[in-house]
């Protein structure tokens, strides 16, 4: 496999039990994503953007067809093992941003490289140039019940960032922002993207959002029924 294509599905089929029948979420799905993409997932609710975004993340899998994370099948790894590759090349952020509210902001975002397994040295500094990226070093030691949805929004970038992974997934990510929040978080991901070449995958119905993705991927009822690229 060419070492740019990052994820790669091959007749990705989703179905989940409904009753006696079954309900078909994502319908022979082909995509590849290569290195640097800042691409999204657009359409109508229950089109399965979420579905595909966490297959996508190995956080779970095809009924059938496969989706390769980095040349790896995913539903042919371990559990452990495909926690490791998750949590070594992905970072995800969410609409609800799920922080522990138990840890500070510094925990939080440090948390990822404790399971790494990186030394408290090293994970200070990145801790603290992930806070930088998204311009909150002087919130290190406050709690998420102190933060506005912008700035907890903020950490869970830095949370998603601080390991450097290759992907990010964000599922709809400005759902609980205010217009001025979500064009302050999309800049944050633009320039990590541009400067850092970290791919972005979104799943999103924000217009905002739309409007910087360089790849839109529409889905329709579990298909992809377009995929345009609208910028270089
Ligand atoms: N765990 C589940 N069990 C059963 N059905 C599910 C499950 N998760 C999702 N579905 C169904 O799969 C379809 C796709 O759902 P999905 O959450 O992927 O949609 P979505 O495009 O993300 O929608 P939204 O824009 O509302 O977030 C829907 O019909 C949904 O009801
Ligand atoms: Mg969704």
């Amino acid at each position: 496999m060419n070492h740019e294509v990052l994820i790669k599905t091959t007749n990705l089929v989703k179905q989940y039990p409904m009753g006696e029948n079954h309900l078909t979420a994502l319908k022979n799905v082909n995509l590849e994503f290569k290195k640097g993409e800042f691409s999204g997932v657009v359409g109508p609710s229950g089109s399965g953007k979420t579905t595909l975004l966490n297959i996508l993340g190995t956080l779970d899998t095809p009924t059938s067809g496969s989706a390769e994370l980095l040349g790896h099948k995913v539903e042919e790894l371990s559990h452990k093992a495909s926690a490791k590759l998750r949590n070594q090349s992905l970072g995800f952020i969410f609409q609800t941003y799920n922080l522990f509210p138990v840890y500070t902001v510094f925990e939080n975002v440090e948390f990822p490289l404790i399971l790494l397994g990186m030394e408290k040295m090293a994970r200070q500094q990145a801790v603290m140039e992930a806070l930088e990226w998204v311009k909150l070093t002087d919130k290190a030691n406050v709690r998420p019940a102190q933060l506005s949805g912008g700035q907890a929004q903020r950490v869970a970038i830095a949370r998603a960032i601080v390991k450097r992974p290759a992907v990010i997934l964000a599922d709809e990510p400005t759902a609980n922002l205010d217009a001025e929040n979500s064009y302050n978080i999309l800049n944050i991901m633009q320039e990590l993207n541009e400067q850092l070449q970290t791919s972005f995958i979104f799943a999103t119905h924000d217009e905002k959002v739309i409007r910087y993705l360089k790849r839109i991927i529409h889905l329709n009822d579990g298909l992809v029924v377009k995929d345009e690229w609208v910028k270089s």
